[in-house]
């Protein structure tokens, strides 16, 4: 009963017979519709009234039906003060009940179907008090089911020159026929010619009620691919318009690529030679089309590329230069094209100056390069031994020493690209004369004798200088040590030390010799008593003998002094004997010493009457 809906829209109905005097005194009222949903209970008011001067004594009321378009009619109730009765055999039967009272009577239908969409007619009869009828509408509603959309799976081409299907859209079992309109982002599509064409499909279901299938033909472009379409149902209910809305759906709209952009993807920053280098190329179009790309120089030539993407191993210089890519869906001379320069940067092996091995002399100075070829700004450094000797291209070698031999290694690098780096080196060797490592070229020694010493001798030189040992004092020696290196050799001589002792050092190679002298004074043993030569024993004696001459030499001269002042009377004689046996011996010891000439000068002057005391004359003879 809720439900239950009544249209309220009353209007009189002066029901007028052919006989207006016979008709006129009953005045019957009934609505115009009566609204109601499928299944519910529908109550249908018809109301009358006699004038009161006319009271009838009986009153007939039977109900009737036609359905729509349908001119006969079919009574479904009759009533009068003495029965009520339901017409059996009808669609009514058992179905409809009728109420009535002085002002009015009331149809009541339960369980509305799709059917009872008809008019009811309400006929009063109440004899020579008058007649008089009216009929209502009886309205059966039934929404229909949501409203279930479907967009086209395949891609629409903008190039499509009529409008295409782009969905379609169903609203099942509704009544009456319910309206389906469509919307593209929530504005309705308005059939338009050219553009907008919506054919609608109507179908009565065996059981009365309408689907509506509704087909929309659109002429996309580009933009409508980000567009939502969606359908709404519009169908009546008792006293209102009700809708309801699809879901959204996008459709996929394939469009022709009108630009292209061409860009390295990998590897980031600068391109050196060995990188595997990958273009890719975009476009706008839809669906992406697979890409054909060239070099600029060789137009003609298709690159082998997988789809969008263009992968060159191991570039080189030569790849260098300006790539270029176009949809292959579009004709080439479109110009619809990417662009990009691609620029691989290398480093050339480093080429030094002098190559390999460098002989240089001693003193002399050279000027060593080391350059390679590259792209970009290089940098170069110099190391020897792992240390940094240098920076710059150019290496200076001033006044080369033996410690200037060894390999000098450029590396050269590229500040700005990380990656590329090649190195070069020379090896230098110093050409020279021996060089003895000792400072002191001559060396004195002294050591007990009976010892043995180690002499030591080291000398540089390129070629490699030979060692020889000259070895005057000792028969005793051997080499106990021979090293030589590189560009060093080095000698030691165990000398067993007997008597002093001379040794030369002699390096010596193809540039010169190189002399060290040692000297070694043995030290006699402290315990060994040095005995006398005869020699030495014989000078002593004589120099004893003379001296013992002289003093009787002088006593001789005063004893004859005193004689010849008288002084002595007596043994004159005895006196001139010993003086003259003096001179003759005199002449015996110089002619012994005549062999040595500095002692014989020395005695010579001491006879002359030299005032030199005896002391003097023997450090004369030491000297
Ligand atoms: C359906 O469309 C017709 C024609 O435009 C209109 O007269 C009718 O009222 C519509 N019905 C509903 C339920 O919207
Ligand atoms: C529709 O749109 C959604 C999100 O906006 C997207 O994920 C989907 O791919 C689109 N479908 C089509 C057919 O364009
Ligand atoms: C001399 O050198 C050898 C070898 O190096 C060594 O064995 C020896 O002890 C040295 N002798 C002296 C007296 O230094
Ligand atoms: C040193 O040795 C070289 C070659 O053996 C020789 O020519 C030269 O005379 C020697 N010099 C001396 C001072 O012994």
């Amino acid at each position: 009963m809720a439900l239950l809906h009544k249209s309220f829209i009353l209007v009189f109905l002066h029901i007028c017979s052919l006989s207006w005097n016979a008709w006129a005194k009953v005045e019957l009222t009934m609505g115009e519709s009566v609204e109601v949903y499928l299944g519910d209970l529908a109550q249908i008011p018809c109301q009358y009234n006699f004038s009161d001067a006319n009271k009838p004594s009986l009153v007939m009321i039977q109900w009737f039906v036609r359905a729509v378009g349908n001119s006969t009619r079919r009574r479904i109730f009759y009533g009068d003060d003495s029965q009520q009765m339901v017409d059996d055999n009808t669609d009514y039967s058992g179905r409809i009940e009728v109420t009535s009272d002085q002002q009015g009577t009331l149809l009541t239908v339960q369980d509305v179907r799709l059917s009872d969409e008809r008019e009811f007619f309400c006929q009063v009869n109440g004899l020579a008090a008058g007649n008089a009828e009216g009929k209502t509408h009886l309205r059966v509603f039934a929404p229909p089911e949501a409203p279930v959309i479907e967009g086209v799976l395949t891609g629409i081409s903008v190039t499509n020159e009529v409008p295409s299907k782009v969905a379609s859209c169903e609203a099942r079992n509704g009544f009456p026929k319910p309206n389906i309109t469509w919307y593209r982002n929530s504005m309705p599509l308005v059939s338009a010619q050219g553009h907008v064409n919506v054919l609608t499909l109507v179908t009565r279901e065996s059981n009365g009620f309408y689907s509506v299938q509704s087909k929309l033909e659109y002429k996309v472009v580009k933009e409508d691919k980000d567009a939502r379409f969606s359908c709404e149902v519009s169908f009546s209910v008792p006293g209102a318009i009700r809708t309801a809305e699809s879901k959204g759906i996008n459709i996929t709209i394939y469009y022709p690529t009108t630009m292209v952009e061409l860009w390295k993807e990998s590897p980031q920053g600068l391109v050196k030679e060995g990188d595997t280098v990958e273009l890719r190329c975009q476009g706008d179009g839809n669906p992406p089309p697979p890409f054909i790309f060239n070099r600029e120089q060789e137009p003609d030539v298709d690159l082998d590329s997988s789809g969008d993407v263009l992968v060159l191993p191991g570039v080189s210089r030569k790849d260098s230069g300006v790539y270029r890519c176009h949809p292959l869906d579009t004709e080439p001379h479109t110009e619809v094209t990417g662009d990009m320069q691609l620029t691989v940067h290398y480093l050339d092996p480093a080429v030094v100056v002098p190559k390999d091995s460098e002989v240089m002399f001693k003193g002399e100075s050279l000027t060593a390069t080391c350059n390679a070829l590259s792209s970009l700004k290089t940098s170069t450094v110099w190391y020897k031994k792992g240390k940094q000797v240098g920076k710059g291209n150019t290496l200076l070698l001033r006044d080369a020493t033996y410690d200037t031999t060894g390999e000098y290694v450029c590396e050269v690098t590229v500040p700005s690209l990380p990656g590329l780096r090649t190195s070069g080196s020379v090896h230098i060797i110093v050409q020279g004369a021996p060089q003895l490592n000792d400072e002191d070229r001559e060396v004195e020694l002294e050591e007990a004798a009976g010892r043995l010493v180690n002499l030591s001798c080291e000398a540089h030189g390129h070629p490699l200088p030979s060692i020889s040992w000259n070895i005057v004092g000792s028969q005793s020696w051997h080499e106990v040590v021979s090293k030589a290196n590189e560009h060093t050799a080095h000698s030691v001589v165990s000398v067993k030390v007997t008597s002093d002792i001379s040794a030369l050092c002699n390096a010596s190679n193809d540039m010169g010799t190189e002399i060290k002298a040692f000297s070694i004074k043995a030290i006699p043993m402290v315990t060994s008593a040095a005995p006398f030569s005869p020699a030495e024993g014989s000078g002593v004696i004589i120099v004893v003998i003379i001296l013992c001459i002289l003093l009787l030499a002088i006593l001789g001269s005063v004893l004859y002094f005193l004689h010849k002042k008288g002084k002595i009377p007596c043994g004159r004689s005895g006196k001139q004997e010993i003086t003259k046996e003096k001179t003759t011996k005199d002449d015996i010891v110089v002619e012994m010493k005549s062999n040595t000439k500095t002692e014989e000068a020395v005695l010579l002057k001491g006879v002359n009457g030299d005032k030199k005391g005896p002391n003097d004359q023997y450090m004369e003879l030491q000297k």
